[in-house]
């Protein structure tokens, strides 16, 4: 693209302030800058004011229940077992977030959690899932979606620590896809003279961005027939849970989910449930009284699963999931920028917006769900902050009672 048509596509959407200092660059930031006009769809740009789409009609779904879990314990694991020796299933780490709320400045699955020696973030997802890779004989593919702006540290990092203990050759990293970050008006910002400001397009990017890198050939080369998808803040979860996988599979569904047992009727998590018939996510602000009242046949709540955003996808499946058929989440966030006059600012609140497509809507453009119940205080430690709920305090202490040493 040159600098007119740069202009004329600037013009057509009211940013013309992007090229501000373009007369300041050298040629080669010049020739970057107007790449990145050419390759960025600001169409986001008009989602500004969504309020996020009309919802269908919920009813409930019900989840696998640990009693069931527990009276069917070998069988799912049998069934998990075979699924993983036979390299049928794979592993795929979400850490391509800037993991703003933690306000560390390198990767979140950097974050050394250790009191006594260290343990990063990282170090506990590949234990635990070194852990499947030892009870099953067999290495299981890792992929590690990271983005643009933190793919280098993830990679060195491991790289320093020997992968820790995971085979490199059985790990692929690829970064997701950006979108542009804008005031609270729309206005894009810029983070430098030569770049426009952007973030990672949110979770649900996963798989455009592994077809789009040609990782769907591995896929289709190694067999592979189910994803465990799970995020980089989860320390205590199991990733390809023998038993998770067996259900999933014994079940014949679309995806299976790991969830949680409120603790409340109010707890404020996102719950499965069915929208128009098809799995979905209700949110806790969306919940009426009478769903928060509603019933299962045995007496419990009906809205009672709390995802853990940690998904077992059947690759086959996956077709069907279409970027532009997922809502665009506005969020507000912290976005540093550079000013008109060319002044760095690094907001102490959040001053602008984020677009983000989620994991979870990816859950409704598929035909079957299995939730699957998992222990709390067992499997999910997330770290989002640094003190009080979801931090790396509570963290520690769920990774203390589970014994793991600090
Ligand atoms: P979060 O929304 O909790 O993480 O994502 P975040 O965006 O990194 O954190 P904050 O809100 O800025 O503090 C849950 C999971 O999804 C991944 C994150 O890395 C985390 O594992 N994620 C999120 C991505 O991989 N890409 C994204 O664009 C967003």
């Amino acid at each position: 693209m040159d600098l007119e048509q740069a202009k004329k596509k600037l013009e057509s959407i009211g940013q013309e302030h992007v090229l501000k200092f373009y007369g300041e660059l050298s040629q080669p930031q010049q020739q970057a800058l107007l790449e990145q006009i050419d390759e960025t769809d600001f169409s986001v740009l008009s989602h500004i004011n969504d309020k996020g789409g009309e919802r269908g009609e919920f009813s409930p779904l019900s989840a696998m229940q640990l009693g069931e879990i527990n009276e069917r314990r070998q069988e799912l694991y049998d069934a998990g077992m075979q699924a993983i020796r036979s390299g049928k299933t794979a592993a795929l780490l979400l850490a391509g977030g800037m993991g703003t709320r933690l306000g560390f400045d390198h990767p979140k699955g950097m974050y050394d959690l250790g009191i006594t020696k260290p343990l990063y973030i990282f170090e506990c997802i590949v234990k635990n899932l070194l852990d499947v890779v030892k009870k099953s004989g067999t290495w299981i593919r890792l992929f590690i979606m990271t983005s643009e702006k933190n793919n280098d540290d993830t990679v060195a990092f491991f790289k320093e620590q020997n992968y820790f203990g995971y085979r490199e050759d059985k790990i692929v990293f690829f970064k997701q896809s950006m979108a542009p970050c804008c005031d609270m008006n729309g206005r894009l910002y810029m983070e430098a003279k030569d770049r426009i400001s952007t973030s990672p397009n949110g979770n649900a990017g996963w798989y455009s961005s592994m077809v789009r890198a040609g990782l769907d050939k591995i896929l289709a080369d190694e067999g592979i027939e189910w994803i465990d998808v799970f995020a980089v803040d989860n320390v205590l979860q199991r990733i390809c849970d023998p038993c998770f996988v067996g259900a999933t599979v014994l079940a014949d569904v679309s995806v299976g989910a790991k969830v949680v047992r409120k603790a409340a009727p109010d707890e404020k998590v996102g719950v499965m449930c069915l929208e128009d018939g098809r799995p979905s996510i209700v949110e806790y602000y969306e919940l009426s009284q009478e769903m928060m009242d509603a019933k299962d046949e045995n007496g419990d709540p009906a809205y009672n699963y709390g995802v853990i955003l940690n998904y077992l996808f059947r690759t086959a499946e996956l077709e069907k999931v279409t970027d532009d058929k997922m809502p665009l989440h506005v969020v507000n966030k912290k976005i540093p920028y550079i000013t008109d006059e060319g002044e760095n600012v690094s907001p102490t609140s959040p001053n602008g917006i984020k677009f983000e497509q989620l994991v979870l809507d990816m859950i409704h453009q598929l035909s079957s769900c299995l939730p699957y119940e998992v222990v709390r205080e067992n499997e999910f430690a997330p770290i989002k902050n640094l003190t009080g709920i979801d931090s790396v305090e509570s963290a520690r202490e769920l990774l203390k009672k589970n014994g793991v040493e600090l």
